[in-house]
């Protein structure tokens, strides 16, 4: 298992992703415990990026509504934040809901939009699947507004099919 990332201080956005995708994939390889390997990529995540917030949300049943999901705080990196969030609330629900994921340049102009963090200003949230349902979501938040484009959709999308593979 690697130690340390390896990523050049003058990387841009595309190029570190480029370079912490296999870094992260050799990372969790070797490990089978899902939490041990969130919590290792929230580190990756935060230590390249230094985003505000990053962290996962797992689909898991619904502890007062038997029969119903819901989705649960999992490993992350930031201030404290909302431990429970249903289907279809939020950006996270919707994302769920919707199975696919949301850029959003400007949270106050998302209905509903759950405000964990009054400093949150963008976000992205991308789902992960198995069996082709999802069953955890990657969440992003940003201080800044418009800060996640194209290019952080593809790359956390690509680090959500490394994490699929790992629960195969
Ligand atoms: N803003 C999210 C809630 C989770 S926190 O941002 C960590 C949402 O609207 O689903």
């Amino acid at each position: 298992m690697a130690e340390h990332l390896h990523i050049a201080a003058s990387a841009g956005k595309k190029e570190r992703y480029e370079i912490l995708l296999p870094q992260i994939e050799s990372l969790v390889s070797g490990e089978k415990d899902l939490i041990a390997n969130l919590a290792n990529i929230t580190a990756a995540l935060k230590q390249t990026f230094d985003f505000f917030w990053v962290g996962f949300y797992q689909v898991k049943e619904n502890i007062v509504l038997a029969g119903r999901q819901e989705l649960v705080l999992g490993p992350f990196q930031g201030p404290i934040a909302c431990t429970r969030i249903g289907f279809g609330k939020g950006v996270c629900g919707t994302s769920w809901k919707e199975a696919k994921t949301i850029i959003v340049p400007n949270v106050d102009e998302f209905p509903g939009h759950i405000a964990c963090s009054s400093n949150s200003k963008s976000e992205i949230v991308v789902p992960g699947f198995t069996n082709k349902k999802v069953f955890l979501l990657l969440d992003v938040d940003s201080d800044r507004q418009n800060d996640f484009d194209q290019t952080d959709a593809e790359n956390l999308e690509k680090l959500m099919r490394i994490i699929e593979k790992l629960t195969n």
